[in-house]
């Protein structure tokens, strides 16, 4: 790396400044941000960010799952581009950090090249993931795992919110179908900084986690059938009632999960009850289950007790149970080269740093089966995510850009010495 590049650093106001203005897109009373991926107010972000990046000279590219692509070009026009990014949809009590960083911290970084005059070898590239949350359209990571050939397009059209609107039509309505092929796009690399999410960080007081893997994860829907009936005259024992049985089921998930502490977690997030009136015995359910551990073989083991488990439960019941796995996500080990990179950027930059396994899911964990990819976590506090309230220092969120930006110029000096060999 060149003194100048070595010297670099990103200019962190400008960063907090750009998190705290797009913040107000979707801003919620509680200081957080709902912006549900394909909603209006995704589509506001979006245009939000291709007009920057178009500022920062960067050429547009949106493929047809609605990915945005910003490319500052390379001296080497050969060189597949080396990508930064995440994503700017929330959850519907999201915060301000988690995905937004990874891609303002891009920008910012675009910024920082620019400025410096510094032209890399590659191409570098940030790109908007798009529906990484998958709250609104199931499963996560829908778009990126389409890049890397895990789901068909035609898949992820079909994909449904709760109120039956296709992700297909709503990508159409915001204007963000574009025309690229989805995934016919080579990355040289593809790093990725967020929030930690959790609580390891802060209670260490490092500074960088260096994300060595990503843990499993399997996603369900479960329906649970009884019968709708009066409130005040069916007698106890008589009643087939579906959100009884279902409150049995989570308390037997979280069981599951609890079993196989420490690295487990099982978690019903989302429960709908019909017809959902106080004074009628709940005839239906739907819920979700969410099931993570850092191994596929205890993954495997959690959905037979689980399966078997809520199989009893509604037998015993007299309710009727269907229960389809819709996701699965093994464990996912990151690029050794994109590993060290982050390691040895952090370590230059004199920040502390731990390895770490990412809990949550992340598009870098489906880039990673297509492009050599690595993350960088950065302390929040409490490890509050998903929340409105979700809080990342300044600072933190402005070294992990400095660590970002020095693996790109790191990765970048590597790939121009392998062009020259
Ligand atoms: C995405 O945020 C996930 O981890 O589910
Ligand atoms: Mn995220
Ligand atoms: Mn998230």
């Amino acid at each position: 790396m060149s003194q100048k590049a070595t010297n670099l650093r990103i200019n962190a106001e400008r960063l907090w400044d750009t998190i705290m203005e797009t913040a107000q897109i979707g801003a919620t009373a509680k200081g957080g941000v709902r912006r549900l991926t394909l909603s209006d107010l995704d589509r506001r972000v979006r245009d939000w960010f291709v007009d920057a990046c178009k500022k920062a000279g960067c050429s547009i590219t949106v493929d047809d799952m609605g990915n945005i692509f910003a490319r500052r070009p390379g001296k080497n026009p050969n060189l597949a581009p080396i990508a930064v990014g995440s994503h700017l949809d929330t959850q519907p009590s999201g915060g301000k950090f988690d995905g937004i960083i990874g891609v303002l911290s891009g920008l910012e970084l675009l910024r920082t090249l620019n400025e410096a005059g510094i032209e890399t070898e590659a191409p570098i590239e940030v790109i908007d993931w798009t529906n990484e949350e998958g709250s609104r359209f199931a499963p996560a990571m829908l778009a990126s795992g389409v890049f890397a050939g895990k789901f068909s397009r035609e898949y992820a059209y079909a994909r449904a919110d709760r109120e039956g609107k296709s992700f297909g039509e709503e990508l159409e309505r915001i204007g963000y179908r574009g025309e690229a092929p989805c995934g016919a796009h080579p990355l040289s690399a593809f790093f990725e900084l967020h929030i930690e999410q959790g609580p390891i960080l802060e209670a260490e007081g490092k500074i960088i986690g260096v994300v060595t893997d990503v843990q499993g994860m399997r996603w369900y829907e479960v329906t649970v059938e009884g019968e709708d009936c009066h409130a005040g005259s069916t007698p106890m024992p008589m009643r087939k009632d579906a959100l009884l049985a279902s409150a049995q089921m989570i308390a037997a998930i979280n069981a599951v999960g609890r079993r196989h502490a420490p690295h487990a977690v099982a978690t019903v997030g989302l429960i709908e009850a019909q017809p959902n009136s106080r004074n009628v015995i709940p005839g239906k359910t739907f819920f979700t289950i969410d099931i993570r551990h850092p191994q596929d073989a205890v993954l495997a083991t959690m959905e037979e007790e689980i399966t078997s488990e809520l199989n009893a439960i509604a037998e015993a019941s007299g309710v009727s149970l269907a229960l389809e796995r819709v996701w699965n996500s093994p464990p996912v080990p990151f690029a050794k080269a994109c590993v060290d990179a982050v390691r040895e950027a952090a370590r230059d930059l004199g920040l502390p740093s731990r390895e770490i396994i990412s809990g949550a899911g992340h598009d870098a964990a489906y880039v990673a089966a297509v492009a050599p990819t690595a993350m960088i976590f950065v302390p929040c506090e409490r490890g509050v995510s998903h929340n409105e309230l979700e809080k990342a220092e300044p600072e933190h969120v402005a070294a992990g850009a400095d660590v970002l930006l020095r693996a790109v110029l790191a990765t970048d000096a590597r790939l121009a010495e392998g062009a020259r060999a």
